[in-house]
């Protein structure tokens, strides 16, 4: 039985309630983490509570927790929860109110969830243990403030069931330039003659974490060019290589866009070199 961590308790997932009036559930008022834990080592716990205060600062929760609360709350997860291959998700509403009303009340407590879910193992760097997804594509109709992590998904949501209809494994979104801006939930790469080139962090994306660590790596390595720019789709269907990054997930190769082979249709060799380094340095976050 999954142990969940609701507002200073630890209980089962079926004992966790919450009020119907929570504003989480009434308006998505609320913001979440997702941080990756591999037998009990999480990937960029720092930078993901970080941008989990960039968030609620952004809309106005209050919750003066320390790096140290989460931290707690974490490994007491993982720890109920057996290890593994985990992902912590992390989740702030503003709380419930007594009535529906849209300001933000100001006497309320926010509502402090958290549970841990099952990922695959870590990705390896290995061409042949590595499915390349095959993504559809679609005008990206989300708001305008795409890099705080609401819990208001509905837009990501009917986004990725635009192409999970059509067999896809994510949905590429595009702006009214025809310029990439990520996937449903994912950020998104090409890389063209050897460079690495991905959409820069403004407020058209939400800017990843495993973005952060892995442009930070390749950066510090040195062998592979990184540009943070924009990217029309046209160079996406021309690119050599597409890759999606998640926590979850790393680096995935993306073989094939709306059907259309990128590149040679296979896997790249940039896309090994840079797992590679990303499997070798992503703990240090
Ligand atoms: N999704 N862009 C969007 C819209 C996302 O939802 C996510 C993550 C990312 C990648 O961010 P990170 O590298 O910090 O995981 C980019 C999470 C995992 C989710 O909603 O499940």
């Amino acid at each position: 039985m999954s142990i969940v961590y609701l507002n200073n308790n630890y209980i089962p997932m079926a004992e966790a309630k919450i009020s119907p009036m929570d504003r989480g559930f009434l308006f998505g008022d609320g913001i979440y983490e997702v941080v990756p834990s591999y037998d009990g080592q999480m990937v960029g716990f720092t930078p993901h509570i970080d941008r989990m205060n960039n968030g609620l600062a952004a809309v106005g929760i209050e919750l003066d927790w320390s790096h140290q609360q989460w931290k707690d709350v974490c490994d007491n997860l993982i720890e109920k929860n057996g290890s593994g291959n985990l992902a912590l998700y992390l989740h702030v509403s503003r709380g419930a109110d007594n009535k529906r009303f849209h300001a933000y009340p100001e006497d309320i407590e926010p509502t402090v969830f958290a549970f841990a879910f099952e990922i695959p193992p870590a990705p390896v760097a290995d061409k042949s243990k590595v499915v390349g997804y095959k993504v559809a594509t679609h005008r990206d109709l989300r708001w305008e403030r795409c890099q705080i992590k609401s819990t208001a998904l509905l837009g990501n949501v009917m986004h990725f069931q635009h192409g999970y209809q059509k067999g896809a494994n994510e949905t590429l979104l595009y702006n009214e330039h025809n310029e990439l801006t990520e996937a449903s939930a994912c950020n998104a790469y090409i890389v063209k003659n050897g460079v690495v080139i991905t959409p820069s962090a403004d407020n058209q994306i939400l800017a990843g974490i495993t973005r952060y660590i892995l442009l930070d790596l390749l950066r510090k390595e040195g062998s592979i060019p990184v540009e943070e720019r924009p990217v029309t789709m046209d160079e996406v269907f021309d690119a050599d290589e597409v890759w999606v990054t998640s926590s979850s997930k790393e680096v995935v190769p993306v073989i094939e866009v709306d059907g259309k082979p990128i590149g040679n249709g296979e896997i790249g060799d940039v896309w090994l070199a840079a797992q590679t380094i990303y499997s070798a340095g992503k703990l240090n976050y």
